[in-house]
């Protein structure tokens, strides 16, 4: 038993789903999972496991940024064997070309984490998305209509920066997304030996200001999680 998930052994599917909100992972699960069991509440942050299509698929809450995904995933693939983790999130635009509401598939995750400057020192780690998820979520949004995106994103320490224009620089460099996880998901994945892709809905865009209604984030939430849940059965 792990101490911040705290589920048995075999709890837990191969393949799981992290969204940051824990009351995202609930409703995934009851929205999307053929019989849902809660095998988590530890600090409010959910995680259950449950079917889709007959496949045996979990959804764990991760909570907001680096330091608490880390937390997560280390348990997930180091105590409970989870070969698939397939994060689901929302993330700031950075170019002008990635609008609100797209699906960005993060092929590489940009950092300026503190994580892996304690980890690799003056080197500087690439994380990557493994190539098949990646592949096999273009296809299916792309056999949608969907027109995802992929490229590089940021995940940042900071959700309210001292610059407001420090994403500029990420901007510069082609960078298409911020958000707050993948880089670490990436490096755990990396570490361990397993598979891992970020999808990501766009938000906001610091490019333009604007930001999504409920509603439109309702709408390209489905698309999320059909390419998303598509993608871990796959
Ligand atoms: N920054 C970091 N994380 C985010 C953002 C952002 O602008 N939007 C959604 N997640």
């Amino acid at each position: 038993m792990s101490i911040h998930i705290g589920a048995k052994e075999g709890d837990i599917a191969e393949v799981v789903l992290l969204p940051g909100d824990p009351l995202r992972a609930k409703f995934v699960a009851e929205t999307f999972l053929e019989n849902p069991v809660l095998y988590t509440s530890i600090r409010n942050i959910l995680g259950y496991t449950g079917t889709y299509k007959g496949k045996r698929v979990s959804v764990q809450g991760t909570g907001m940024g680096i330091p608490s995904i880390s937390i997560y995933v280390n348990e997930l693939f180091k105590e409970y064997g989870v070969k698939r983790a397939i994060r689901i999130g929302t993330a700031g635009a950075l170019h002008k070309d990635v609008k609100i509401r797209d699906l960005v598939l993060a092929m590489s995750a940009c950092t300026d984490s503190g994580a892996n400057n304690i980890r690799f020192g003056s080197r500087n780690f690439a994380p990557t998305a493994t190539f098949s998820l990646l592949k096999t979520a273009w296809d299916i949004a792309v056999s949608k209509g969907w027109q995802p995106k992929a490229g590089a994103v940021v995940s940042s320490d900071m959700f309210y920066t001292e610059d407001p224009d420090e994403w500029k620089l990420w901007a510069k460099f082609g960078c298409l997304a911020m958000e707050m996880e993948c880089a670490e998901l990436y490096t755990l994945a990396a570490k361990f030996g397993r598979e891992a892709l970020c999808i990501l809905t766009i938000s906001d865009s610091l490019v333009t200001g604007e930001a999504t209604t409920a509603e439109e984030r309702q709408n390209t939430f489905t698309r999320m999680m059909e390419t998303a849940l598509e993608t871990a059965i796959s």
